[in-house]
């Protein structure tokens, strides 16, 4: 007998891809990965069948569009904003520390009965049989969420390859070897795209067309390594608050390819490969900020996020890690958000690539110092930002929103910590700060690699974990400050 959960796993995943009116012309009608470990034995006999008209033994991917369109999208915006449920509270009430949260004798001596040999007791899940979907709205926002991002990816590392030529990124010091490796990195998000879409089921979004900065290698291979950092950090901000240990399961063994991923773009960039102890994990609505503005419309019927939009804000000294002396540029971002780099027309001695001066030389290697760094504590930092109610996104159809009041802070999301530093304004929607000097232990200066700023109005006390409460007082940003 099947569990009943896993009989609606199942259907949902064996109506997939029936659902999704750009599948493909391949006459497999097999299923998916997750739908086969979700309904454990039983249901693998019906994946074996349904696999026996498929060349290859292996579950089937989900396809995306079959042609991805690249530009501004220039129609009318018919702004619907945010997926909403019929009541909307006022806000997430926080209860205390739970009274068992710190009752468990933390001696190193086993205190309750072993259930099997070798088995201390306690853990969660290990006793129940998987079904690997999303258990509720959480879940789906945020795993839908996910997808739009694993969607974009496999355009984008396509589209670099397409855009520019053998040349364009030999003159940037990428190899045969190194276009060979951003194609299978492009092949790694149908696998992504297709678990992801399975745990979901037949609502899962699909592919959308975008719209990209860049216009060059070194830009582009700079917006890939920041797109993969704020996919990375924003899977990490919900992984543990999901209802779904499952989803979690999996997301997680995707999410680690992604910041493999990461890493290898900054060392295609010439930038030192991880200058962090630990990896940052952000809130839904900072990914879907930072990605929203790339994606120019998706096709009718798709599935929308019920995540926020907040203000764009911009880096006007954001380092440029093309130059040789990076905190020189000024207004050198291809925009708002990522704030990726500007590379038109840094040459010569500016630029740090084929810089005779080789103790700043970032041409792609596995490792790189360099001896000017590209930002450094208590650097003045100028910033702009933009008024709420703005369209963005997908056909222009979601709404830049904030609920804070005036902006006061600078809120730098980094690591393992959130770090305030005061903000003088400058006008209404710009000011200066300053960066923070702080380690998050002893040797590890917290600011440091691609990390998250973001106008707030307070400097609330905030954990990895408890790190959504920011939310509601955001003014603006997040943005990517490229530090190290
Ligand atoms: C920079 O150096 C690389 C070799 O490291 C070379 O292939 C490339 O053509 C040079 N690019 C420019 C713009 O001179
Ligand atoms: C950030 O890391 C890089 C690479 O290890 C290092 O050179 C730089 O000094 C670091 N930045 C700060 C602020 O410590
Ligand atoms: C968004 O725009 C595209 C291209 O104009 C159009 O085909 C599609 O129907 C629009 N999507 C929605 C959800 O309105
Ligand atoms: C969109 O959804 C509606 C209602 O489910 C359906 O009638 C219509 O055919 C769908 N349109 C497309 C293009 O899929
Ligand atoms: C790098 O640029 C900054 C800002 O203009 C300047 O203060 C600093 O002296 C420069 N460093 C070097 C080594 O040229
Ligand atoms: C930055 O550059 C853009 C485009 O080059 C320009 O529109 C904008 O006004 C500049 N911003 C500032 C603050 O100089
Ligand atoms: C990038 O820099 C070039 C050269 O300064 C400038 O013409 C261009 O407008 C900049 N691009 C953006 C998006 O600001
Ligand atoms: C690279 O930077 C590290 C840390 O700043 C330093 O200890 C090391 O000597 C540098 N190595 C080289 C080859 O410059
Ligand atoms: C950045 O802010 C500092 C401190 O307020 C100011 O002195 C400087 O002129 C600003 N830079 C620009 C280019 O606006
Ligand atoms: C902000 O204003 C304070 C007080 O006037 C000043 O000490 C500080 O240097 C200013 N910070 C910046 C980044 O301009
Ligand atoms: C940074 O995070 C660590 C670990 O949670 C914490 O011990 C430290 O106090 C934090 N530092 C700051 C400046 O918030
Ligand atoms: C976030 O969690 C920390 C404990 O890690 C707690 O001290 C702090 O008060 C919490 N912040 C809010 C706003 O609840």
């Amino acid at each position: 007998m099947l569990p009943r959960k896993s009989i609606v796993a199942l259907l949902a995943s064996l109506s997939l891809t029936s659902a999704i009116p750009q599948q493909a012309t391949t006459t497999t009608t097999s299923t998916s990965t997750a739908s086969s470990g979700s309904s454990t034995s039983t249901s693998s006999t019906t994946t074996t069948t349904t696999q026996a008209a498929a060349s290859s033994s292996a579950p089937a991917t989900r396809p995306g569009l079959s042609s991805v369109s690249h530009g501004a999208y220039s129609g009318s915006a018919s702004v619907t904003g945010a997926v909403t449920a019929s009541s909307v509270g006022t806000g997430i009430v926080v209860g205390g520390v739970p009274p068992a949260a710190t009752t468990y004798p933390a001696d190193g001596q086993l205190h309750d009965p072993e259930p099997a040999p070798y088995v201390p007791a306690g853990g969660v899940g290990l006793n129940t049989t998987p079904v690997y979907n999303v258990k509720s709205d959480f879940d789906f926002e945020s795993l839908a969420l996910a997808l739009y991002q694993e969607w974009i990816e496999l355009d984008l590392f396509q589209y670099g390859l397409e855009a520019f030529s053998v040349s364009d990124f030999e003159d940037a010091g990428l190899t045969a070897e190194d276009r060979a490796l951003i194609e299978f990195m492009a092949i790694q998000e149908i696998g992504h795209a297709t678990v992801i879409s399975n745990m979901l089921g037949p609502q899962a979004p699909v592919q959308c067309n975008y719209n990209y900065p860049f216009t060059n290698v070194r830009e582009f291979v700079d917006f890939c390594q920041k797109l993969t950092r704020f996919g990375e950090a924003g899977v990490y901000g919900y992984l543990s608050h999901l209802d779904s240990r499952e989803a979690s399961q999996l997301l997680l063994q995707s999410i680690t390819t992604e910041a493999r991923q990461q890493l290898i773009f900054r060392q295609f960039e010439g930038l030192f490969p991880m200058p962090v102890w630990f990896q940052v994990g952000v809130p839904q609505s900072w990914a879907w900020t930072l990605l929203a503005p790339y994606i120019s419309s998706c096709p009718t019927n798709q599935t929308r996020l019920a995540w926020q939009n907040f203000p764009a804000l911009w880096i006007l000294n954001q380092p440029n890690p093309v130059r040789r002396n990076a905190t020189q540029g000024f207004n050198e971002t291809l925009g708002a958000g990522t704030n990726t780099l500007n590379s038109t027309g840094i040459s010569g001695s500016d630029a740090c690539f084929n810089n005779t001066d080789k103790s700043n030389d970032c041409n792609p290697a596995i490792s790189n110092n360099r001896s000017i760094p590209l930002s450094y504590p208590r650097r003045v930092v100028n910033l702009t930002w933009e008024y709420p109610g703005k369209p963005v996104g997908p056909n222009s159809s979601y709404v830049t929103s904030s609920t804070a009041g005036s902006p006061a802070f600078v809120a730098w999301v980094s690591q393992l910590n959130v770090t305030y530093s005061p903000l003088n304004l400058t006008s209404n929607t710009s000011g200066t700060t300053i960066q923070p000097s702080v380690e998050t232990y002893e040797g590890d200066p917290a600011v440091n690699g691609t990390l998250f700023i973001a106008i707030t109005d307070s400097d609330l006390y905030l954990t990895p974990f408890n790190l959504t409460l920011i939310n509601e007082h955001v003014v603006a940003g997040p943005a990517l400050y490229q530090a190290g």
